[in-house]
Formats: C-alpha cells, sequence, structure tokens
C-alpha cells in the first residue's frame, strides 16, 4: 500500500503536532498513506483509534508510521488511563481522517463514548474533519445537519469528493486524498507566512567560558525567547537550525534541527557554518565578550590569598556575520543596555552591520532574564523604533516574527 520513493507535493514544514483521530469507515485504509505524508511533511503524529477502525486498519501499521502507539481506550491494559486532556492539549490540530457518519454523530452530540471524542471534547486547537461515507448515508439529513453542528462550533471540513465509492456506486462521499489533507493543513496552518520555507539559523541560551575543569564564567540567560523565536518560526513553516548554549529548555514545535554548544568558540563555529545557508539568522544568545586567556588544566586551589584571572575579547559573532552577510540575507541582533538605550543599539546594528537590533529591557519588571515575559524595542535601519509592551516570551516571539516577515 506504501509506495516507497514517490514525490510528495508538500515542502517538508508542517512542523505541527498532529492529533490523529481514525474512526470505522473503509477510507481507514488512507490513513496509513495519510500518518506517513503528515510525517514526511515534518508533522509529529499521534493517531487515536475508535475500535471500528481496527477492523479496517491495524494499529500496529499506523504505530510504525506514526513512530507512537496507537491509542484507542480511555482506559487502557492494567487499569492505565490514556490522559485525553493532555493528549488534546499536546496537540497543536487534531484532524479526524476519516470521519465515519458515528463519529459524526457523536462529536456533534458530545456522546463521550471514546478516547477519539474524548479528546475532541478537550481539544483547543483547530480541529479539522475528513468525512468518508457512501453515497446515501452522506446524503443523509442527520450527516447534513451534524456537519452543520460541526461547521457552526468551528470545526473544519476537508472534502469528501465525488467518485467511486466502496459500494461501487458513483458520488459525493469518498475521502479526500492523503496528500490533498496534508496540502489544506500546510495551507491553512503554515502558508500565509513570509517564513514559509525560509532557512533560519536562531542562537539562544548563554555561553559558559572555561575557568579550570570545574568552574565557568557564564550569564543569566535562559534560553527562553531563543526558544520561543526556534517555536513560533518552525510553526510558520521556516526550516530552523538552533544553536544554543547549555540549558535545559527544549523545543516543542517539531522539525527544529538543534546543535548544543558550550563556549562562544564553539557557538560561533557552528552559527558561522549554519549561516551561509540560512535566508535569515537571528543572534538572541547572550554570547561572553570574554574568557580566560589561560584555562587551567586542573582545579584551582584556594591557598592563596587572591586570584587574578586574565580575560581575552571572544570572536564577535553578529559582528563577523554582519561583516560577511549576501545580498538578500536578513540579519538581527539582540542588545542589552542600561543608559542610552537606543541609541546604544543603534550604533550596534550599524557596527556589526545587522538590519534590526531587539532591544530588551531590564528596567521594566518582568522583562529580562529568566522570566516568561518581556519588553522589546524594535531598531531598524532608517525607521522609528517599535516599542513594544510587556508581553510572554511567545507573543513578544510572534511579534518579532511579525516584524521580520515585514523585512522580507
Ligand atoms: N554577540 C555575538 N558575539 C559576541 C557577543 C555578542 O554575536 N561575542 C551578539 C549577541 O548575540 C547579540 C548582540 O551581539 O545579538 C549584542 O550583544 P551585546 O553583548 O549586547 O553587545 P556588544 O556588541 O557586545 O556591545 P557592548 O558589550 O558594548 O554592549
Amino acid at each position: 500500500m506504501i509506495v516507497s520513493g514517490d514525490p510528495l507535493p508538500v515542502e517538508r514544514n508542517l512542523h505541527r503536532k498532529v492529533l490523529l483521530g481514525v474512526s470505522g469507515s473503509i477510507a481507514a485504509f488512507k490513513a496509513a498513506a495519510l500518518v506517513r505524508d503528515l510525517v514526511k511533511a515534518g508533522a509529529e503524529v499521534q493517531v487515536v483509534m475508535t475500535r471500528a477502525a481496527h477492523d479496517f486498519v491495524t494499529p500496529l501499521t499506523l504505530a510504525t508510521l506514526s513512530g507512537r502507539p496507537v491509542l484507542t481506550e480511555l482506559i487502557s491494559g492494567e487499569g492505565t488511563w490514556n490522559d485525553h486532556v493532555h493528549l488534546a492539549r499536546w496537540a497543536d490540530v487534531m484532524l479526524i481522517a476519516p470521519l465515519s457518519a458515528n463519529t459524526l454523530s457523536k462529536m456533534a452530540h458530545g456522546q463521550c463514548d471514546n478516547l477519539l471524542i474524548a479528546c475532541y471534547l478537550s481539544a483547543v486547537c483547530p480541529v479539522y474533519v475528513a468525512p468518508a461515507m457512501d453515497l446515501e448515508m452522506y446524503r443523509d439529513a442527520s450527516t447534513h445537519t451534524n456537519l452543520e453542528l460541526l461547521k457552526a462550533r468551528n470545526v473544519q471540513q476537508i472534502g469528501p469528493e465525488r467518485g467511486e465509492l466502496a459500494s461501487g456506486l458513483n458520488g459525493e462521499g469518498r475521502m479526500s486524498e492523503p496528500d490533498a489533507i496534508v496540502n489544506r493543513l500546510h495551507a491553512d496552518l503554515v502558508g500565509s507566512s513570509k517564513l514559509n520555507g525560509k532557512r533560519m539559523l536562531i542562537s539562544a541560551g548563554g555561553t559558559q567560558e572555561a575557568i579550570d575543569p570545574v568552574r565557568y564564567i557564564g550569564n543569566r540567560s535562559s534560553g527562553k525567547m531563543g526558544f520561543a523565536l526556534a517555536d513560533e518560526a518552525a510553526r510558520r513553516g521556516a526550516l530552523v537550525e538552533l544553536v544554543s548554549g547549555p540549558t535545559a529548555m527544549r523545543t516543542t514545535t517539531p522539525g527544529i534541527a538543534r546543535t548544543d554548544v558550550v563556549s562562544a568558540e564553539q557557538m560561533a563555529e557552528a552559527c558561522k557554518t549554519l549561516a551561509v545557508s540560512s535566508d535569515v539568522v537571528i543572534m538572541s544568545a547572550a554570547v561572553a565578550d570574554f574568557r580566560p586567556k589561560n584555562v587551567a588544566t586542573s582545579k584551582i586551589k584556594k591557598k592563596d590569598a587572591a586570584l587574578h584571572i586574565e580575560l581575552e575579547p571572544t570572536e564577535d559573532i553578529l559582528a563577523t556575520l554582519g561583516a560577511n552577510k549576501a545580498a538578500g540575507r536578513l540579519l538581527v541582533g539582540f542588545a542589552l543596555e542600561t543608559n542610552d538605550a537606543e541609541a546604544h543599539a543603534q550604533g550596534k546594528l550599524e557596527r556589526k552591520n545587522a538590519d534590526l537590533i531587539v532591544l530588551n529591557s531590564l528596567a521594566d519588571a518582568g522583562a529580562g532574564f529568566g522570566h516568561d515575559t518581556n519588553k522589546v524595542t524594535l531598531i531598524g535601519k532608517g525607521t522609528k523604533p517599535v516599542h513594544l509592551p510587556l508581553m510572554t516570551k511567545s507573543e513578544t516571539a510572534r511579534a518579532i516574527l511579525d516584524h521580520i516577515e515585514t523585512l522580507l
């Protein structure tokens, strides 16, 4: 059933977590190709099946293709609760394909007797359905009414298509083809962004400069802002390379390639290599400006009254990237200033040949290192500074990327 090597008409940039509900219809055989196409497009897929769907496609097939165990029951095995609330909150989008008449009816009337419906009722993300029914079932007044009820609740419908049906009849009711479904999700969720398909390099977190094998010079950067930017860029279809200093943070959007580094030197190497093929570079990392000139090979003992560590400057990565910037590429830097902030940021913009500087505020409560919120000003070339309000770092990431889109 699965043909290897056939070209897909979608880019690999549907970086979304898809909760795929498969209900009992002969079209469930297409769920295998659908899972494969979603995964190939860059999505993470969690399959939830109804019991009836098992008659048409095996859970093993869908688990193998999605790389995740398939779930069916609210309570499975030895009393294991499959947490529908968590599953529904995990998802960026829920897709029910195929949607049978029975599952449609349960959705329309909130009849919650299986995991798929429990997930649907718990979903806070956009929900799509791809109905699949035979001719008269699809034409039936109850089907029409139920689909209208879902539409009124903002559930998006894909298909069905006209054609030959399982019964041998010809007409409306065929589930849309998997690539058409993936294309629709892609167009709705990603397609309109100017970052769609763009290669982006984002640096995040702080660097650590070794003093001896035990100690280092570091800074308070948490990496939250850079990770929020990486997640949002990937959501918009960008092909994101994230270069991160040491942090416990994890990205939440699929499809982000990550390089972990420790020192400014390692960050410079990674960024310079990856920048060559990047359309947009955002240097949000707090790179150390200085590092110990000599790193002690064994732990420094505290026998002396004082310790003097000689420091030497690190490479200014943003400046290097600015000096070598190819035409049409966009370079964004961050700045943290304590006095004459906008003038200093403007100077940094010109000195480092950046296109935009995101000026961080330390003065405002809730902004800066470690917080979940931030308040920034966008300093561009020949334009007035754009003052953004105090927002969550995710909202700030959206606003920064909205602005970057206007520059592309
Ligand atoms: N940066 C960099 N490489 C460094 C230091 C900083 O690429 N070695 C980048 C940061 O990622 C950020 C921008 O430069 O995007 C601003 O860094 P900042 O330390 O605020 O400014 P500096 O240029 O170092 O100037 P100053 O210390 O005088 O404020």
